[in-house]
């Protein structure tokens, strides 16, 4: 099958080390596991550091990349594939795909079928396909290991990456003041249109925040610090810039501050996902590019330049061009297609900036309790406060369009 992976480690230069080509079929190495027909899947920059040889030994090569995948089941169930394993012999007690297993940018993979999510009809795969590491990632981090219920305004440190991006669009979802620091004026400028106030690196912020989303590392990490309010929370889970940061201690303990780490997140918390995608909330997609064009993929994550995620499909054309579909296979399932890679199917040309969709914050719709009328346009009509759902995050208390008034 058509994969691509890693044949080489070269810290300075992770590309050099990147194969496009034929890998043997997986083979599901016990009864609990199965083999999914891949349909879209997400580049992360896990990717790079794993072909930079971070958390991928050599000895573990060639290993097929990826962590993200949407795809087709044996049963024909559209699934979305949770990429964390339990591993004995990593000392994290789990790894991901693409670590010890092989990855999900391939025609097919094999994982345990306990780690498949059905994915909602009304959720589009190119969608699905961005939440399993990023999305999962900074849920984890605002939810879980942030409460992000606690407090009301969150600094997301560095504009245009996958965690960043998510962890904007899922504070302000939620309600709260959200700012951003991002070195680039275009990616400032596109943060601010998903309700968070953009800033420069290291710019004073007009108060100060309960939680800092921090994946930057050394360039950022003292400013996280001097932004936390009293009692704050710093979650980490990442350093693409840099892992040794200095640390004031004074500020920690004068400060009552708390850095969390975070890694990744539960099966629960991704079905959550989904559901607020059922209910419309969208990712921040940066560019879809064929699966047969991972190469121009991977070098536009590597640059740098990214807003987003960027999304293999795995059913469009060999040699197909980049660029946004239309997403044909929204709540379709079609193994065919995913098999053969589109062989047939037309090529569509780049993408004009216009065509590419926007994250739409949208108050999720509210299902009607069971013998509960459903609700009627009546603008006079009082809101009933949401209960809380165990495992889900708190429904918007505001939207940014409400607080601009
Ligand atoms: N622990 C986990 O489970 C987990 C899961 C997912 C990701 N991660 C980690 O989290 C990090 C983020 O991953 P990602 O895939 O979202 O995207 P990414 O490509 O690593 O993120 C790029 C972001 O980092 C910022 N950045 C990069 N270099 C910078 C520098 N020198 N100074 C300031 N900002 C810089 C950029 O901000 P601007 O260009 O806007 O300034 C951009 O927003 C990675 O290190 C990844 O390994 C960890």
């Amino acid at each position: 099958m058509r994969a691509v992976y890693a044949s080489a480690i070269n810290a300075d230069d992770p590309l050099a080390g990147l194969t496009i080509g034929d890998r043997p079929d997986p083979q599901p190495p016990a009864d609990d596991w199965t083999v999914v027909q891949v349909t879209a899947s997400a580049l992360n920059h896990h990717d790079l550091w794993s072909l930079r040889g971070v958390g991928l030994p050599a000895d573990r090569l060639p290993m097929i990349l990826g962590c993200d995948a949407v795809g087709v089941d044996e049963t024909g169930r559209e699934v979305v594939v949770y990429p964390v394993l339990p591993d004995r012999d990593d000392p994290r007690g789990y790894s991901l795909l693409s670590e010890r297993y092989q990855g999900t940018l391939a025609e097919r993979v094999t994982v345990p079928r306990s780690n498949l999510i059905p994915k909602p009809a009304n959720v589009s795969r190119l969608d699905a396909a961005c939440l399993p590491t990023a999305w999962l990632t900074a849920y984890h981090m605002l939810v879980s290991r942030g409460r992000v219920s606690e407090v009301e305004a969150v600094l997301v440190q560095g504009a245009g990456g996958g965690v960043a991006t998510a962890a904007v669009v899922l504070a302000v979802h939620l309600g709260k003041r959200v700012y951003v620091t991002s070195r680039d004026p275009g990616k400032r400028e596109r943060v601010a249109a998903l309700g968070a106030t953009a800033l420069e690196p290291g710019a004073r912020l007009p108060e100060r925040v309960g939680l800092v989303i921090e994946t930057v590392g050394v360039p950022t990490f003292d400013h996280s610090l001097k932004c936390a309010a009293p009692g704050g929370r710093i979650v980490v889970s990442g350093s693409t810039a840099g892992h040794l940061a200095t640390v004031d201690l004074r500020r920690i303990f004068a400060m009552q501050l708390e850095i969390l780490g975070s890694s990744m997140g539960t099966s629960a918390e991704l079905a959550a996902l989904l559901d607020l995608l059922d209910q419309g909330l969208q990712p921040v997609i940066d560019e879809v590019f064929a699966f047969s064009d991972a190469r121009r993929a991977f070098e536009k994550l590597a640059g740098g330049s990214v807003f987003g995620k960027i999304v293999p499909d795995h059913r469009r054309c060999p040699g197909g061009a980049a660029g946004r579909p239309a997403d044909p296979g929204a709540g379709s399932a079609d193994p065919a297609g995913a098999a053969g890679h589109g062989a047939g199917r037309p090529v569509r040309g780049p993408a004009s900036p216009d065509t590419r969709r926007w994250p739409r914050v949208r108050r999720p719709r509210r299902r009607p309790r069971p013998g509960e009328a459903p609700p009627q346009a009546d603008p006079g009509r009082p809101r009933q406060p949401r209960r809380p759902r165990p495992g889900r995050p708190e429904g918007p208390k505001e939207t940014a369009r409400s607080r601009r008034g």
